[in-house]
């Protein structure tokens, strides 16, 4: 497994603050669903600004699995994706174990199947570091279109001739749940209403891109999505807007090394829950022609923050900031109200030095922290990020191992830091 190793330098040293210019990728949350989404055509969907992640390959064999052509058009430097369903009808429709054990997000895959073949079997997810992540949502809503679901074995039947437009009701707000279900809508006989969605911008992008393909989709970015059913639906052409989280994950980077960073292509439009927080904190933030330009200060300031669904704080946030929270001057109150065990990190940063104590879902934070570079575990995508922020400003050289989890969700993470000034240099096979 992957290591890196990170050689720090404390806000204040010469040289420290990351300067210049980083182009935010496309947003893995708005390329998985839209890779789910292709099968839903007749003919053959080209992706562009794709981001080159482990899930997206991950999701790119599952979509070869159950039939489809997939192509990495090379040269588009691997950002070009080609999906072709047509051969999807003779193959498994079915979402193995081991792909959907590797990433959840496979069982996106369930309503476009359903709709578009009749027919999925997928298998249940169980938990991952985070939380239990059940789906029950997703199937009933998708009961709700007129699916037979049968769950035995650790797998998920799920079976329809033709699902029927309905009226669904998320008794929690889902964002794979919200997608699952419109997808499945758009191809159903009839409307469908659903009410309590997500209003992330990646459903609002699903949506967009469905429409594209010549679905009748209103109301995504509200509670309520409403869905008119059509007979087919084109394979089409689009490009990945770009990742929030990566964008809001670079822009603390910024902020704590006292940098001067223009975020390039940052979706400034989707991150005011993050925007608002790092003003708070004391960053200088300025929409620029480019993107989103992030200035550090000399002293930042405490803060609170609750993870809500869209459009408030963004869970997958959660972690980066607290390392803005250690590094500002007093104490901070952070609260996860979207999952149930999403403070892995915590534990790895106070052995980086940090003061962060945690009473249930809520940590509170003192700053500022004088961190030192030791070696570290990554446990999930979102919080080995937050250990790659912390080694930035730490004292001495900080290794963090298992970084599989990184690559999941940041394209060579060093490769676009180090540019900016970051000390950083990844071990192949560097330890367990
Ligand atoms: C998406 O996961 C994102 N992943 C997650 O990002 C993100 O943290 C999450 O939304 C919340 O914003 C992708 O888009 C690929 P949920 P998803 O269904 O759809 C509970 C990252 O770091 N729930 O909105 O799986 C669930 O347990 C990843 O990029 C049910 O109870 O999240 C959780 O507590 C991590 N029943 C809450 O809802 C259901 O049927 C929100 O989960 C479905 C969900």
């Amino acid at each position: 497994m992957d290591k890196l190793e990170i050689i720090g330098k404390p806000p204040g040293m010469p040289g420290t603050g990351l300067v210049g210019t980083l182009p935010i990728r496309g947003a893995k949350n708005a390329a998985l669903p839209i890779q789910c989404a292709a099968l839903l055509g007749s003919g053959l969907t080209r992706l562009r600004h794709v981001p080159k992640l482990t899930d997206v390959s991950t999701m790119n064999r599952l979509l070869r699995e159950v039939g489809c052509a997939v192509e990495v058009i090379a040269d588009t430097d691997g950002r070009t994706v080609e999906i072709d369903p047509r051969g999807v009808a003779q193959g498994s429709l079915e979402a193995p174990y081991e792909m959907v054990k590797t990433m959840r997000a496979s069982v996106t895959v369930m309503g476009p199947l359903l709709a578009r073949y009749g027919r999925a079997r997928v298998s249940l997810p169980g938990g991952c570091a985070i939380g239990a992540r059940p789906i029950d949502q997703h199937l009933k809503g998708l009961q709700a279109l007129g699916a037979k679901v049968t769950l035995e074995h650790g797998y998920v039947d799920l079976e329809a001739k033709r699902l029927t437009g309905g009226r669904f009701l998320f008794d929690k707000v889902t964002v794979g749940g919200t997608q699952n279900v419109m997808m499945a809508a758009a191809l159903a006989k009839g409307h469908t209403t659903l009410e309590n969605v997500a209003r992330e911008p990646e459903v609002e992008e699903l949506a967009l891109f469905l429409n594209k393909m010549g679905a009748q989709i209103s109301g995504a970015g509200t509670p309520t999505i409403e869905i008119d059913g059509v007979d087919e639906l084109s394979g089409i052409d689009h490009a990945i807007l770009p990742d929030r989280i990566e964008a809001g994950t670079f822009a603390v980077a910024a902020a704590i090394t006292r940098g001067d960073v223009l975020l390039e292509h940052a979706p400034v439009d989707h991150m005011h829950a993050i925007i608002d927080t790092l003003v708070a904190a004391g960053a200088e933030c300025r929409v620029e022609a480019g993107g989103l330009r992030v200035i550090g200060p000399e002293r930042l300031r405490p803060f609170d923050v609750v993870t809500r669904p869209h459009p408030g704080f963004p869970t997958d946030m959660q972690a980066q900031i607290m390392v803005l929270a250690t590094m500002a001057d007093g104490a901070s109150v952070i609260r996860e109200t979207i999952f149930e065990n999403r403070f892995m990190h915590v534990p790895e940063l106070n052995r980086l030095g940090a003061n962060i104590v945690v009473n249930g879902n809520t940590a509170v934070v003192r700053g500022p922290t004088k961190y030192s570079g030791t070696t570290v575990m990554a446990t999930d995508l979102r919080a080995s990020a937050s250990l790659v922020l912390a080694g930035l400003v730490a004292r001495g050289t900080t290794e963090v191992r298992r970084v599989y989890h990184i690559d999941r969700g940041y394209e060579a993470i060093e490769a676009r830091l180090c540019p900016l000034g970051a000390q950083m240099s990844r071990y192949h096979g560097g330890g367990a």
